[in-house]
């Protein structure tokens, strides 16, 4: 049988997506309850972090931890990875030691070709094209505070990024509208947006993609890796800020979600973030949760 990887959310079925986010809402209040849940006894997971992270690096370390299994941290630079050993070289070593091997690095081709060769399963952290395992914490969130993301209208305030890509594969195959509004020059990419185009509406009308929205989520305007545009990018995201005025225009019980990390003053202001209607930190702790029930998944056998 082929080895299961999670390199975007079209990996799996909605069927199997859902039954990963019920799930997880269920070891959620299973550790709230205090309860201990080993099924990763003896397991390993690898991680390799070619990018930074504070919320997926601790929410998969605390997720093994808490299934009773264990994680290694690999940094590229104190590994033979940053000195240039091949990626078909380096995948079936680890994956022949560990149980399963969570990547994050900048290209999704370079993460296809690391799946290919492992023998185990392989999960998307986060590449420049797709972000699917914070997808699995925010559809859990709007399921809990929602009932369900099927049916809802959405709005992404900012850029077509690796968040926004994983949030209109989510579109299609959740049943929900996702209406887009970025600046000219920054939409999502073609090729994302001719898979998903009946679930999605896309704009350069901040205005436009808030009105009538159950859920307002945004994203930095710089991701990791754009360093360097970041004063070309704060000027053309000018009236991107999702604010109050932008909130007003969604559904009065619209919740604001953002993956975090948040520039305040920038893609949102601290009034919204701070604000009754953000949902930002439930988000962020569901990581852990909504991981917890994709290592189960991928891992337990
Ligand atoms: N949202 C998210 O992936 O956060 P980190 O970059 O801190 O992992
Ligand atoms: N779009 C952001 C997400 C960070 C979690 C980035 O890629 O840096």
């Amino acid at each position: 049988m082929n080895t299961q990887h999670f390199l975007t959310l079209d990996d799996l079925s909605t069927k199997t997506l859902q039954s990963i986010i019920d799930r997880a809402i269920d070891l959620k209040s299973l550790q709230n309850d205090g309860a201990i849940y080993e099924p990763l006894k003896n397991q390993s997971l690898a991680m390799i972090f070619n990018k930074a992270s504070t919320r997926t690096r601790v929410s998969f370390e605390v997720a093994m931890q808490q299934l009773g299994g264990t994680s290694i941290n690999l940094n590229p630079s104190e590994t033979q990875i940053g000195r240039g050993e091949v990626i078909k070289d380096t995948a079936r070593v680890i994956s022949s030691m560990v149980d399963g091997i969570m990547i994050r690095t900048d290209s999704h081709a370079k993460l296809e070709e690391f799946a290919s060769y492992s023998t185990v399963p392989v999960i998307n952290g986060l590449t420049d094209d797709y972000h699917p395992c914070q997808l699995l914490a925010d559809l859990q969130t709007v399921q809990e505070l929602r009932g369900s993301a099927v049916g809802c209208t959405m709005a992404w305030i900012g850029d077509g990024n690796n968040v926004c890509h994983s949030f209109m594969n989510a579109a299609r195959l959740f049943g929900f509208e996702l209406q887009i509004a970025t600046p000219i020059g920054y939409e999502p990419s073609s090729e994302v947006v001719a898979r998903n185009n009946s679930s999605i509406r896309l704009s350069n009308d901040p205005r436009e993609a808030a009105s009538n929205a159950d859920v307002i989520i945004t994203d930095t305007w710089s991701s990791m890796g754009q360093e360097d545009e970041k004063n070309e990018r704060n000027n053309a995201f000018t009236g991107f800020c999702v604010d109050q005025a932008l909130m007003r225009l969604a559904k009065k019980d619209a919740i604001f979600l953002h993956c975090l990390p948040a520039y305040r003053g920038c893609e949102v202001s601290e009034e919204v973030i701070e604000g009754p209607q953000s949902a930002v930190f439930q988000e962020a702790e569901n990581r852990l949760h909504a991981q917890k029930a994709l290592l189960e998944f991928l891992m337990k056998g």
